[in-house]
């Protein structure tokens, strides 16, 4: 088990290479069902003011799975949807919770959280990052490739939190990364540039407006929605300007010949990815949700550890 008790997972750049390294070796031994560590009467909280199938269903049964409970805290039937401080709700979970995974818009709301909590606190998706779908995603990259190493992952769409926690996570591992996305619809350069240090000598980092020219040869097309949750009203306005890095198979015709498809899901069928691509041979979606709770698990029982 990777060396991760007490620990927050607030951005992918809180673990070291040899961290993510092990979290997904641990991640792969869990899912052989070779090894299971148990926690019972450990308690997670899941404190989300957004919506989540994947990430609520996949973090309650991986806590289950490893013999704890599980608390589902909503915004909407607790009072931090009514205003309540962050710092005072932090400082009184912490007093009944064991782990808690915070799904909300701000980064700063989950830093402030884990400045007044001391239990281990994990991002399960900001506006900024998303670092447990990408612990799943390289986990299903590992086991259809055997390596991440050396290997090319193109995310075609929006500069988003998804965008940015696969920017950290494919440095981290020495996987090469192209970011396709329109003008003005960039990642953040402070991640880039983070990422681009993290990745030195191990791995290429790449930010581009050209979707042709990014699939070259890339063993990992990965795409996710055009307007991200908090982000409804724009979504109209920004279907003409995304339609070229939609994921269709003339771009996954340009792409390694083994090359497989990704998204974090929900899909937008139609828009970021079309009907035939994902639910063609090439798309892996179904496993790597599935990874999710393989991924988590293993990230549960090291901070609970
Ligand atoms: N991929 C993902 O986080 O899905 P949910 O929004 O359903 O949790
Ligand atoms: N970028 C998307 C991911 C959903 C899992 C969003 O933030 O809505």
């Amino acid at each position: 088990m990777p060396p991760l008790s007490g620990r927050d997972l607030l951005s992918l750049s809180d673990l070291s290479a040899d961290e993510l390294t092990e979290l997904l070796a641990f991640a792969t031994e869990l899912k052989s069902g070779k090894h299971h560590p148990q926690f019972p009467q450990k308690v997670l909280g899941l404190l989300f003011r957004k919506a989540s199938t994947r990430t609520r269903v996949s973090f309650s049964v991986a806590m289950y799975q490893l013999g704890g409970q599980v608390l589902d805290l909503h915004s909407g039937v607790t009072q931090v949807g009514r205003g309540e401080p962050t710092s005072d709700t932090a400082r009184v979970l912490d007093r009944y919770l064991d782990v808690v995974a915070i799904r909300t818009f701000d980064q700063s709301e989950i830093q402030e959280f884990a400045d007044y909590a001391s239990i281990p606190v994990i991002n399960a998706l900001t506006d900024l990052e998303h670092p447990c779908q990408i612990l799943a995603d390289l986990l299903t990259i590992q086991e259809e490739f055997g390596t991440l190493k050396g290997l090319t992952l193109t995310y075609l769409g929006d500069g988003n939190n998804v965008a940015h926690s696969l920017l950290l996570g494919c440095a981290l591992v020495g996987l090469n990364v192209r970011i396709a996305c329109p003008t003005g619809y960039a990642p953040n350069p402070t991640i880039v540039e983070q990422a681009s240090q993290f990745g030195q000598g191990r791995s290429n980092v790449l930010v581009t407006t050209d979707p042709e020219a990014a699939v070259k040869d890339a063993q990992v097309l990965y795409t996710d929605v055009w307007a991200s949750m908090g982000q409804e009203a724009e979504a109209d306005d920004r279907l003409p300007i995304f339609q070229p890095y939609q994921v269709n198979e003339s771009l996954l015709a340009k792409a390694s010949n083994d090359a497989i498809v990704l998204h974090c899901l929900p899909a937008h069928r139609g828009e970021e990815i079309t009907h035939e691509v994902i639910e063609s041979s090439a798309s892996r979606v179904w496993a790597q949700a599935e990874n999710r709770m393989h991924a988590q698990k293993a990230l549960l029982a090291s901070v609970l550890g």
